[in-house]
């Protein structure tokens, strides 16, 4: 090969290189800052109506959710069939659960999830009995989400209107986060909502949305 031929394809072959070896790291940075961000979110209903209030908010929080690229697992706890904890003992806190159910299914989604929420309309001035059922149900796996950092966020729906009543649910949640040692980046509290889908002509969905999309 001629000198001036092989200084040519030399220049050639470093500046590919350097073109190529450029885009493999945006590629790399891109891959980077999606995975640092990309939450896996578990999404948890409570009711039994499909198309009531809160299952409303929970779908607008998991499409703002979604634009931003995060990764639900939905799990509608009235649909499911999750037994409710026998106080047996035998997990001691942290391992296999006597009874098996479709909890087996939620069970991994929630110890690997950045982020849990609880979505749930008011049962004299609880959450509901389907939702309270997994949540005891956490028992046997305690010892892998307790002080394990997550966000969490709170959407919970009513028909009265008296901000007080909603007090003993928003005391409850809060507290369990700070047992859990999860972080609560929201809370969206519906009042005055009675019949199902009468929550689609207020402004409670949009800041159900606008909180996925804050993500
Ligand atoms: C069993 C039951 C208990 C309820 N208890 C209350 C209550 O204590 N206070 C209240 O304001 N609304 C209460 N409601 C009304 C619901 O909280 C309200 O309709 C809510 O928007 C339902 O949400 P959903 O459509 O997601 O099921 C109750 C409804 C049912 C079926």
């Amino acid at each position: 090969m001629k000198r001036r031929d092989f200084l040519r394809k030399s220049l050639l072959a470093a500046t590919g290189s350097m073109i190529l070896g450029g885009g493999i790291m945006k590629a790399v940075e891109n891959l980077n800052t999606k995975n640092s961000s990309r939450m896996k979110i578990v999404v948890l209903t409570g009711s039994p109506r499909r198309n009531g209030n809160s299952a409303y908010l929970a779908e607008q929080f998991i499409k703002g959710a979604q634009e931003k690229g995060h990764e639900i697992y939905r799990f509608d706890c009235a649909f499911k069939q999750v037994e409710p904890c026998r106080a047996c003992n035998r997990c001691g806190m942290d391992g296999p659960c006597v009874i098996k159910d479709d909890f087996n299914e939620l069970r991994p989604h929630l110890i690997a999830a950045d982020m849990v929420v609880f979505a749930t309309p008011m049962y004299y001035f609880g959450i509901s009995a389907q939702m309270k059922r997994v949540i005891d149900r956490f028992y046997a796996i305690n010892g892998q989400i307790k002080g394990h950092y997550k966000k969490a966020a709170y959407l919970m729906t009513y028909a009265d209107t008296a901000k007080k009543e909603a007090e003993p649910m928003l005391l409850h949640y809060r507290t369990l986060m700070e047992y859990l040692g999860w972080e609560s980046v929201g809370e969206v509290v519906a009042s005055g909502v009675w019949t199902a889908g009468s929550i689609r002509n207020t402004r409670y969905p949009e800041q159900a949305y606008q909180l996925g999309k804050s993500l």
